[in-house]
């Protein structure tokens, strides 16, 4: 695979030259839940504080991604898989470039959650599971998904018709029926702001 592949890496800058300056460290925060859990809420406060406080950041979340670089993978296992490793591939350039990188995806099994980590590098990859219930993100229905999945009309829908295994050994876990939105931001922010110092 790798055959006529001849990598520049050992004369690019390096990682650390990098975060040097910008004085930070790169981190992957890796939202894990169901779609309506607020993985997307939460990380967005989040942004917005490190941003203030002079944290560069980027998110990477599932409807923007799938409407673009993986505009052509849908919902069936082996596509969700396709879809998690190419944004861990490109979720760790951002990290590689000294970036916070708040990823957002139901990303639904401890299987594709382990491929991700390992793709990333486990001392950057921070797992934040929004352990919201169903009932609450079925209640919210945001997109309208839930009564769509229980009418039949979409198919393979995560914690519905699909999957969702909750993760084992988060590195933090919210629950956004209970916390309040500024908390949560809040705990996401402390983290992040220790695992990002060089
Ligand atoms: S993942 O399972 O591959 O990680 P991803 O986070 O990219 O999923 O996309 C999930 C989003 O796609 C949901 O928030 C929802 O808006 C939408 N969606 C559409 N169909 C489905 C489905 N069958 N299961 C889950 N989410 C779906």
């Amino acid at each position: 695979m790798a055959e006529n592949i001849y990598p520049i890496e050992n004369r690019m800058l390096s990682r650390q030259e990098r975060e040097k300056m910008l004085g930070q460290r790169g981190v992957m925060v890796w939202f894990t839940g169901l779609s309506g859990s607020g993985k997307s809420t939460v990380a967005l406060g989040v942004e917005r504080e490190l941003h203030r406080r002079g944290i560069l950041c980027r998110i990477l979340d599932g409807d923007n991604i799938r409407a673009g670089i993986n505009s052509n993978l849908g919902f069936s296992p082996e596509d969700r898989r396709e879809n998690i490793r190419r944004i861990a591939e490109v979720g760790k350039l951002f990290v590689d470039t000294g970036v916070v990188t708040l990823a957002c995806f139901v990303s639904p099994t401890e299987e594709i959650r382990q491929m991700a980590r390992q793709i990333v590098g486990a001392d950057d990859f921070k797992e934040v599971f929004v352990s919201t219930p169903i009932e609450e993100c079925e209640r919210r229905d945001v997109k309208g998904l839930y009564a769509r999945a229980r009418r039949g009309e979409v198919k393979e829908f995560t914690g519905v018709s699909a999957p969702f295994e909750a993760p084992q050994h988060p590195a933090l876990s919210i629950d956004t029926s209970v916390l309040p939105l500024e908390e949560s931001i809040a705990r996401v922010v402390e983290m992040v702001v220790k695992a990002s110092q060089l």
